[in-house]
């Protein structure tokens, strides 16, 4: 099923838009410091916002999604398929060739949805989350400890 979305820049931070980017990732101190630096992509249903994604150019002809959520009633309808579809179209525009993504190990849908959407494994960050997070992050029965970059060409 493709939903009709409409993807544009953000123009601001709203809560909205805040309560999406945490569910990502849970550090609003880390949040804002790649809001300053990245760009900021809204995806709207109508008048509905549906989904957010952050892109920021890591490294010469690399940009990295830093952040992507989907509004949790609008899960697995395939929205992030779309977004990250769009997000490697706009890479490619700003001349990128490499998009990459980095996941926590125990993100097992997301894990499966990166490479789904073309996304190969290249390379585990070991105990990254115990590094830059405070709290201990459970999913899937899984701890999340070691950050899993994934990267494509575009
Ligand atoms: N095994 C196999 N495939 C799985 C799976 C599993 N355990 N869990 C999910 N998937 C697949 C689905 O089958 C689907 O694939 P399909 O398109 O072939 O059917 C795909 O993953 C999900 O795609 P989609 O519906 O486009 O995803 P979404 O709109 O729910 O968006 C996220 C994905 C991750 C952005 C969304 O779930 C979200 O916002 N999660 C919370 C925030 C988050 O974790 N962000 C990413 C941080 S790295």
């Amino acid at each position: 099923m493709n939903m009709q979305l409409s993807i544009q820049k953000a123009t601001e931070v709203n809560q909205a838009l805040y309560e999406l980017l945490l569910l990502a990732d849970p550090s609003k101190e880390i949040v804002d410091e790649y809001l300053v630096r990245g760009e900021c992509y809204e995806a709207w249903i109508g008048s509905e916002l549906a989904g957010v994604y952050v892109l920021l150019k890591s490294r010469p002809q690399t940009v990295e999604i830093v952040n992507i959520a989907v509004k949790e009633s609008m899960q697995n309808k395939g929205i992030g398929r779309q977004m990250i579809h769009d997000a490697m179209i706009k890479a490619k525009q700003m001349r990128a060739a490499t998009i990459e993504i980095g996941t926590g190990n125990s993100s097992i849908g997301q894990l499966a949805l990166y490479q789904k959407c073309g996304f190969r494994l290249r390379a585990i960050d070991h105990d990254f989350f115990v590094r830059h997070y405070e709290e201990v992050i459970f999913e899937n029965g899984i701890q999340c400890r070691d950050m899993v970059r994934l990267s494509a060409d575009i």
